[in-house]
């Protein structure tokens, strides 16, 4: 590929995230075109203690954010000349992790006088539909399931959604992780059940997963109830394992399926899409097969998404009195 001399190319976007265990960065086009998208995950740090260690994420991130962010532009063969603005989650996420990247982007945006714009992490995973080469338009229905979150999106235009349904206690990848926990399979789990579940009978154990009013999940039973199986056949669990997982995941996947049908049908929304990692699971893909879903390395987080949500916000002004947020606003 020649690569276009500065400010001959196309107006470039640099995306930084580190809201959780991955630190990611990109390169994408004002057109949504992916020039290069670099996650370095942590995971393997985390998976001796089940779960992301808030403290072990910040300092990793620390010292991944600039190396991801320079191997972003080496494959996207720019430099910061090329780079029309910066893009960053601000929050929802880790706070301490968050801190970390939105420093490194308020630097940079400094250092080179180039604009900065703080994007949600909710709003980056539906922006990752809008990165080409099949960008989806709204209107749409959106299933945003990851580990923190479980939302039902009415999203009528770029850049905003309403909140239709939402989870009242553990998000659904939270499911998949305790329950690839209580299995003893690794960190994180739910692709990890994904993979197990490949072997199982789904039909082997029945997982009820509570119904709740309206458009709303609950996934802390389901989890429950695993526990209870697992603990009622410890000496057979080796054998039974992929027929747990399969069955488990099942349980989720319907909640999931069902609810967002539930959904669609009370909105008239015409067409559905899913995002966040657990869209990356390939039993809830093919349950929904006429449902849009970015390519699995686009659900799980990711900077491009990041980059793709800050083609349709404005820079802000005073950027550096821009805090980073914890929980949704
Ligand atoms: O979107 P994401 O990368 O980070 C958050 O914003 O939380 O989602 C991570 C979640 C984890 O809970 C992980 O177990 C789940 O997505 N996940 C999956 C799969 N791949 C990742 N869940 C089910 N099946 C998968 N294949
Ligand atoms: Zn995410």
């Amino acid at each position: 590929m020649e690569r276009p001399g500065p400010g001959t190319g196309p107006l470039l976007i640099l995306g930084i995230e580190t809201s959780c265990d991955e630190t990611a960065a990109a390169v994408v086009t004002d057109a949504g075109e992916i020039r290069s998208s670099v996650v370095s995950s942590q995971a393997h740090l985390h998976a001796p203690f089940g779960g992301v260690v808030p403290e072990v994420a910040s300092r990793h991130h620390l010292e991944l954010v600039l190396p991801v962010v320079r191997e972003a532009l080496d494959e996207a063969e720019a430099t910061l000349d090329d780079v029309e603005r910066v893009a960053v989650t601000q929050g929802p996420g880790l706070i301490g992790a968050l801190l970390v990247g939105l420093s490194a982007a308020k630097a940079l945006a400094w250092a080179r006088s180039i604009p900065l714009v703080p994007v949600d992490h909710l709003q980056g995973h539906v922006a990752s539909l809008y990165l080409a080469p099949d960008p989806l338009e709204p209107p749409f229905l959106c299933l945003l399931a990851s580990g923190g979150h479980t939302l039902l999106l009415d999203v009528q235009e770029h850049g905003k959604f309403d909140v239709l349904g939402t989870t009242l206690d553990d998000a659904a990848g939270e499911a998949f992780d305790k329950g690839a926990r209580l299995l003893g399979l690794g960190y994180p789990g739910g692709a990890e059940i994904d993979r197990l579940a490949r072997e199982g009978d789904p039909e082997a154990f029945v997982f009820p997963v509570a119904r709740v009013p309206g458009l709303d999940f609950s996934f802390s039973g389901v989890k429950t109830a695993l526990l209870y199986e697992i603990r009622s056949l410890p000496d057979e669990l080796e054998a039974l394992r992929a027929d747990l997982a399969a069955s488990y995941q099942r349980a989720i996947v319907r909640a999931l399926v069902q609810r967002t049908l539930e959904a669609a049908e009370r909105t008239g929304a015409e067409r559905i899409a899913v995002v966040g990692g657990v869209a990356a699971n390939s039993e809830l893909r093919a349950a929904l097969p006429d449902a849009v879903a970015p390519p699995p390395e686009l659900c799980t987080d990711n900077a491009a998404m990041i980059a793709s949500a800050a083609r349709y916000a404005e820079p802000v002004g005073r950027y550096l009195a821009v805090d980073a947020y914890a929980q949704s606003l």
